[in-house]
């Protein structure tokens, strides 16, 4: 067994008070203790209190809220007919369920969609001083479809006067018909100030089509895109559109989720970047360029928050944290499936072209708790870490490397017989995360994997890595590249260790904190 480095030095650990966050329950504020306490029950993601989840719907910011809606069944633990579910935040960290939003109707089922605040009353709803939040989501009519027709999917809109508790669905519906195209969804809007319009980006089929509308119920045309473009042959759903800026210059972003076709296998989120001028969207790079959001396995039907107050201007991402591969197979009970940590989009320049990085949210700093740190220190095989004091299954870590000699390196997590590894493999250049031995992987043969993610930028090693009891999401370089990935092991990590094989590597930073839980 190899012994540790003579120049480890730990830095102890201490607890940092009055980090405890609160949160309300549909049955009111329950006491139970063995609330959010299940087998694999993320400490510090949003999961429903039970049953199916889904996409995240619908995401919109009004008067100090970020609403979180979400496809979901309230009858089962598998997909089944789709409902919207609510959720609600004040700091994007701790959650307050709310009863269900949208029930299905005599038009279909209540698939994934985006929500707004129509600011200027274009709906007519609401009124100058009181606007109206809108959701609008695709109709899925399940008779339709049993029938062999292929107009099923349709867009629908419903309106909130009350700060998204009480919806009314607009007797026109649908607003979007379908001209026979099975797969027609996913409708995504935002406010194009210099057409005065409602832009709607949607997911037809292998491409994306775009709408626009001056009052949210009726919708006309503009043009499409994706039909020679990245991932080929696939379906595509869940696209969203929007503007960034980098160095003063403004681009703007297409992201489409893609299911199957993902870099790791099952389902995953590309994205373009390029330029709107109210009609077309015209991509950057060349129609095989494929970007990835995330390399993970692990993050699909990620959209992004309307109506970020202009004084903060962030761009903030959530994704569902699964795979269509095996999402409904995954071995928990109560629940199936959590949101990933949210995280902030900004645009940054490669020697290739524009990339998109992700970054955890600020916010997520108020979970730190309890931490550790090491002093600067060579690795060689392999250095043990002392955590006895801290529960590394619901952690952040920072670490960042340099003085690379080494083939492979990066962290290990383990409970003694499963181990999970997080690391740089400096031949091929790549990042991965490795969940072979991670835990209970029988439940689907294409699970137990090591899964790759490209290095998009020459810098030191910097990997920020949360841990959440069933996942791991890996943010290196400063969210370049990310990774985020499920694990299911048997029992609780309690083993940290820090590898590097054939030769060795500085370890600039290391902190660890243990992470408080939002849910207890
Ligand atoms: C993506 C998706 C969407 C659809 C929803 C149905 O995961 O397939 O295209 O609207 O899920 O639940």
């Amino acid at each position: 067994m190899p012994t540790p480095n003579p120049f480890l030095l730990m830095i102890g650990c201490f607890a940092i008070v009055g980090c405890s966050q609160s949160v309300k329950t549909q049955e009111s504020s329950t006491e139970k203790s063995s609330y959010y306490t299940e087998k694999y029950r993320p400490q510090y993601h949003f999961t429903p209190e039970a049953n199916w989840m889904n996409d995240p719907n619908g995401m919109v910011n009004y008067e100090g809220e970020y609403h979180l809606f979400y496809q979901y069944y309230p009858d089962s633990t598998v997909w089944g007919p789709m409902h919207w579910g609510h959720a609600v935040s004040t700091d994007l960290v701790s959650w307050e369920h709310l009863p269900i939003a949208l029930y299905p109707d005599s038009l279909g089922l209540i698939f994934s969609g985006s929500a707004v605040i129509d600011w200027n009353n274009t709906s007519g709803f609401g009124t100058d001083e009181e606007p109206p939040m809108i959701a609008i989501f695709t109709h899925h009519l399940m008779e339709g479809e049993k029938a062999g027709r292929t107009d099923f999917q349709y867009q629908s809109i419903a309106y909130s006067l009350d700060k998204g508790r009480n919806w009314t669905k607009y007797e026109g519906n649908p607003v979007l018909p379908n001209q026979g195209i099975k797969d027609f969804r996913d409708p995504k809007v935002f406010w194009h100030e210099p057409t005065q319009k409602w832009i709607m980006t949607l997911a037809v089929f292998d491409h994306v089509e775009f709408y626009s509308s001056a009052d949210f119920k009726s919708w006309d045309k503009l043009s499409d895109f994706g039909l020679n473009e990245g991932r080929r042959e696939v379906l595509w759903e869940c696209p969203d559109l929007f503007p960034m800026q980098f160095d003063g210059k403004t681009k703007w972003v297409l992201l489409v989720s893609v299911n199957p076709g993902g870099p790791n296998g099952g389902s995953s989120t590309q994205y373009f970047i390029g330029d709107f001028d109210g009609t077309d969207f015209k991509n950057d790079n060349s129609p095989e360029t494929i970007l990835w959001l995330d390399y993970g396995t692990d993050n699909y039907a990620g959209v992004t928050w309307s109506d970020i107050p202009e004084e903060d201007g962030r761009r903030l991402f959530i994704g569902w944290m699964s795979n269509w591969l095996y999402a409904q197979i995954v071995p928990t009970e109560k629940w199936r499936s959590a949101m990933t940590i949210p995280r902030e989009l900004s645009l940054s320049n490669t020697a290739d072209g524009y990339i998109i990085k992700s970054k955890p949210i600020l916010e997520l700093n108020q979970l730190r708790s309890k931490t550790m740190s090491l002093e600067q220190t060579a690795v060689e095989r392999s250095l043990k870490i002392e955590t006895d004091s801290l529960d590394i299954n619901k952690a952040e870590l920072a670490v960042t490397f340099s003085g690379i000699n080494s083939d492979e390196f990066g962290i290990r997590l383990s409970n003694g017989s499963e181990n999970v590894t997080i690391g740089f493999d400096a031949i091929r250049n790549k990042y991965f995360i490795d969940r072979t031995q991670a835990g209970n992987s029988g439940f689907h043969q294409e699970f137990a994997q090591r899964q790759w993610g490209n290095r998009l930028v020459d810098d030191t090693v910097e990997l920020r890595i949360f841990v959440d009891a069933s996942s791991i999401e890996l943010f290196a370089d400063d969210g370049a590249t990310v990774l985020t990935v499920n694990i299911f092991p048997l029992e609780p990590y309690r083993l940290l260790e820090v590898l590097a094989k054939n030769g060795s590597v500085n370890l600039d930073e290391f902190i660890l904190w243990e992470l408080n839980s939002i849910w207890r």
